[in-house]
């Protein structure tokens, strides 16, 4: 067995490998079952002594060796070619697209930031469908059959049981049944009203909703909770206020007014003189509501609040129509990072 001569033909057929065929070749004549290199190793066993065995054993390995290191070079050989090939026509100094940036929608950011304020202070995120049973949108929440509160959400109906949602006060009811106290959610979502279209009205709309129930929650909590969260979200210098109100599904109620973002309450046409603005509604959660739960209303007590986002993102960042929210005019979204 010449090695070298071995050798010399496996260097030349090596050089020889152009595409990918020639490679399989290649690989097949020598490293394949019917290959050189293996009827090599049938050379060792006929040799005549242990000593020559050894030695033809070790020539062998060593082709061996030389055939695996000629084939992945020659297969690198092959993929840097490529590489080359793919670069051709391929003009470096060309300057590049500009890539534009997206943001994020102005409600998103703004549902994110009360998100991050709620729980920074220990509060949970919760979702509930768009489409409802009437149950758990006003029946569960104290709004009797044919009261008249329920004309107060002017209601899609999508069959004679379900609805889409006027509010995200139902979400109240699905985490009560699903855990038991103590709780501190918030809970965004998509709500829908029938009314028409204009500067501070659309049929769909968004709101988070919170509520906290544990044994002995007071109305100074509601006020301790809302407080801080509305100075963190317009500015830790303006006051806020509650005002009696009325929800079926809170007693008592309130409505609560931060000061005006724009004249800091001395008036002016955003809070129309008043020198306030109406923030979101809340209460403490009504006894029939815990029991539409199974939550014994002698041992808990909660609280709940809602408030608009669409509202909330006009206040802060000075827009006037809401509509603007839906047109999807990058102009106007691209405003906000
Ligand atoms: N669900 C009420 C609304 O949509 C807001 C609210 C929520 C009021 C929770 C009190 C408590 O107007």
């Amino acid at each position: 067995m010449n090695v070298e001569e071995i050798k010399s033909r496996i260097t030349t057929d090596a050089a020889a490998v152009k595409d990918n065929p020639s490679l399989s070749l290649f690989k097949a004549k020598y490293l394949g079952k019917n290959g050189i290199v293996t009827a090599l190793f049938s050379f060792i066993k006929d040799a005549p002594t242990p000593e020559a065995k050894k030695e033809t054993g070790a020539q062998v390995n060593l082709l061996k060796n030389f055939v695996e290191e000629k084939y992945m070079q020659a297969e690198l050989a092959l993929l840097e070619a490529k590489k080359t090939e793919e670069l051709k026509g391929i003009d470096v100094t060309l300057p590049a697209y500009s890539v534009s940036q997206g943001t994020r929608h102005p409600l998103t950011l703004v549902m994110e930031e009360i998100r991050s304020i709620f729980t920074r202070m220990g509060f949970s995120i919760e979702e509930g469908p768009d489409i409802e049973k009437d149950y758990y949108n006003f029946t569960a929440l104290n709004f009797p059959i044919e009261h008249p509160a329920r004309d107060m959400h002017d209601t899609f109906h999508v069959d004679d049981e379900h609805l889409l949602r006027t509010h995200t006060s139902p979400i109240q009811i699905h985490t009560m049944e699903k855990y038991d106290p103590p709780l501190r959610i918030v809970a965004p979502g998509r709500v829908y009203r029938r009314d028409a279209i204009d500067a501070s009205h659309s049929p769909v709309f968004h709101q988070v909703e919170g509520f906290m129930v544990d044994d002995n929650i007071r109305f100074s909590d509601l006020k301790g909770v809302l407080d801080l969260f509305l100075k963190e979200m317009f500015g830790s210098d303006l006051k806020t206020r509650f005002r009696p109100s009325f929800f079926p599904f809170t007693e008592p109620s309130a409505e609560v007014d931060v000061q005006c973002v724009n004249c800091r309450g001395r008036g002016c046409q955003v809070c129309k003189q008043t020198g306030w603005l109406e923030i979101l509604g809340a209460g403490m959660i009504h006894p029939n509501v815990l029991r539409a739960v199974k939550y014994d209303p002698e041992k808990y007590t909660g609280f709940a609040f809602g408030m608009g986002v669409e509202r909330i993102a006009m206040l802060k960042y000075r827009i006037d129509d809401m509509r603007l929210f839906f047109e999807n005019d990058v102009r106007f979204l691209k405003q906000f990072r």
